[in-house]
């Protein structure tokens, strides 16, 4: 079935709760620039996109969309769309440029009048400690494969929080765990570059011992802090109904889905694989109640889906991915693409918002991004009419509002991004911003999807365009 929510202009407005985030996200690495001012570290994301032929289209994030000079321009344009939380990542690197050790103290400054200038423009900030840019210093040290890294982790952590806690209450650990293990360490197309799945193991093993170590490490600085972690979820659906192709989706989705939650929320690995991979990962006595960490909410990033489907025994024994996880996933076919190539299939943010809420008891649940590339550029007038990216938020805010509808406890949806900027590997090359940023002039212009957005953060219900 084709998955399309027909928006009619008849469609009735859908409210949403009171008091829910209408939010927007960013990451450092993808917006500031400055990649090497006042005394910011190299990060494993300025070496990898520094080095020739690691990103597509040959570009970096030196000056990406220079918010780190123009953030006060980046708030005004929040405010202009009234939305009332913005998910920004701070740099690891500014704050700690050899990943450890005294605090870089202009680093901190710069977040912390962010935050400053956030709370009066009355946008919630909602920072996430790492999204991708580990200090260069800590991936020579063996980066996400060496246990110690969890204790570095938490000692950043404790310095954000003192610096920031006093006026930030809510904070995400890790960006989706799954994508930096597995694209940096497994298949070398992102930072580091790594292609070992002994590697991705351990690293995937390391970034849970991360996330309980800092859970502990905010709250031990802020007890009232609300602590959550983001996390890529892709809902897995078998290729048919056979058993054989029902079973891989379920491991597929104990992968991809909650190998980094149930850790946290339960203090265990789902069970995916062949085998049990605890002596690879080098998992020692009594981790599992260290990668525990109660979050005090569920941060959900959703793109697309993965058909999944069964191995045959050759398959498994010729292709050692296939070996340990046993499950074939494959971009869906049937809806519309985006310029990036993901399926828009927003009836699976419902089916994983349901799935997650009743596995996991209700946990409150925040989308912490969703969105989509579409390389529009501005018509004659200058303005950009991008429609195709108001009906992809419009059919998935439909299938979040049914979710909630049905008992799901979500309180924001987060689009992603703010502005157009610098895609990892893709580089500048495709645009997911509700903002249009003119790379040689750094100029901001609001495309027509953030204007539809604003409308609907101001009536807090869901209209057609
Ligand atoms: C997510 C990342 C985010 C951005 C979007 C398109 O996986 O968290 O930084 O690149 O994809």
């Amino acid at each position: 079935m084709i998955e399309r929510i027909a928006f009619a202009a008849q469609t009735p407005p859908i409210p949403f709760p009171k008091n829910f985030y209408w939010g927007i996200a960013t990451a450092a690495y993808q917006i500031e620039g400055a990649w090497n001012e006042d005394g910011k570290g190299e990060s494993i994301w300025d070496r990898f996109a520094h080095t020739p032929g690691k990103i597509k289209d040959g570009t970096n994030g030196d000056v990406a969309c220079d918010s780190y000079h123009r953030w006060r321009e980046d708030i005004a344009l929040m405010k202009a769309m009234h939305l009332n939380s913005y998910r920004f990542s701070i740099s690891w690197p500014r704050i700690q440029p050899s990943g450890s050790g005294k605090a870089n103290q202009k680093g901190l400054d710069y977040y912390s009048r962010l935050v400053d200038a956030l709370l009066e423009a009355r946008i919630r900030p909602l920072v996430t400690l790492y999204h991708w840019d580990l200090p260069q210093t800590l991936e020579d040290a063996g980066g996400w494969t060496n246990r110690d890294l969890a204790g570095r982790f938490a000692d950043y952590t404790d310095v954000v929080a003192r610096a920031l806690g006093d006026r930030v209450r809510d904070w995400c650990l890790l960006n989706e765990a799954i994508s930096f293990t597995s694209e940096g360490y497994l298949e070398g197309v992102h930072a580091p570059g790594r292609n070992s799945i002994f590697d991705f193991l351990r690293a995937t093993h390391v970034a849970n011992l991360a996330q309980g170590a800092g859970f502990r490490a905010l709250k031990a600085v802020r007890a009232q802090a609300r602590v959550g972690s983001v996390f890529y979820m892709s809902a897995c659906e078998p290729a048919t109904d056979s058993e054989a192709d029902r079973l891989a989706a379920e491991r597929a989705h104990a992968f991809v889905n909650a190998w980094f939650l149930e850790p946290a929320l339960l203090g265990r690995y789902p069970t995916p694989f062949s085998f049990n991979p605890a002596v690879l990962m080098r998992v020692h006595q009594d981790d599992m109640d260290l990668a525990r960490a109660p979050l005090d909410f569920v941060g959900i990033n959703y793109y697309t889906r993965r058909v999944v489907s069964a191995t045959s025994w050759s398959e498994r024994l010729t292709d050692a991915k296939f070996f340990f996880l046993p499950a074939r996933m494959e971009d869906g076919r049937k809806g519309p693409k985006t310029d990036i190539g993901w399926e828009v299939w927003p009836r699976g943010l419902y089916d994983l918002v349901m799935r997650i809420t009743h596995d996991y008891g209700r946990p409150v649940i925040e989308i912490t991004e969703s969105g989509c590339a579409y390389n529009d550029g501005p018509e004659p007038d200058g303005k950009l009419q991008d429609t195709r990216r108001i009906a992809y938020h419009q059919q998935h805010l439909a299938q979040l509002a049914r979710a909630i509808g049905d008992g799901a406890d979500v309180r924001g949806y987060h689009a992603w991004s703010l502005m157009d900027n610098f895609e990892w590997a893709d580089g500048l090359s495709q645009r997911f911003g509700m903002v249009h940023v003119d790379y040689k002039t750094l100029k901001r212009t609001i495309k027509a999807s953030g204007e539809w957005y604003g409308k609907i953060a101001t009536e807090n219900k869901l209209t057609s365009a």
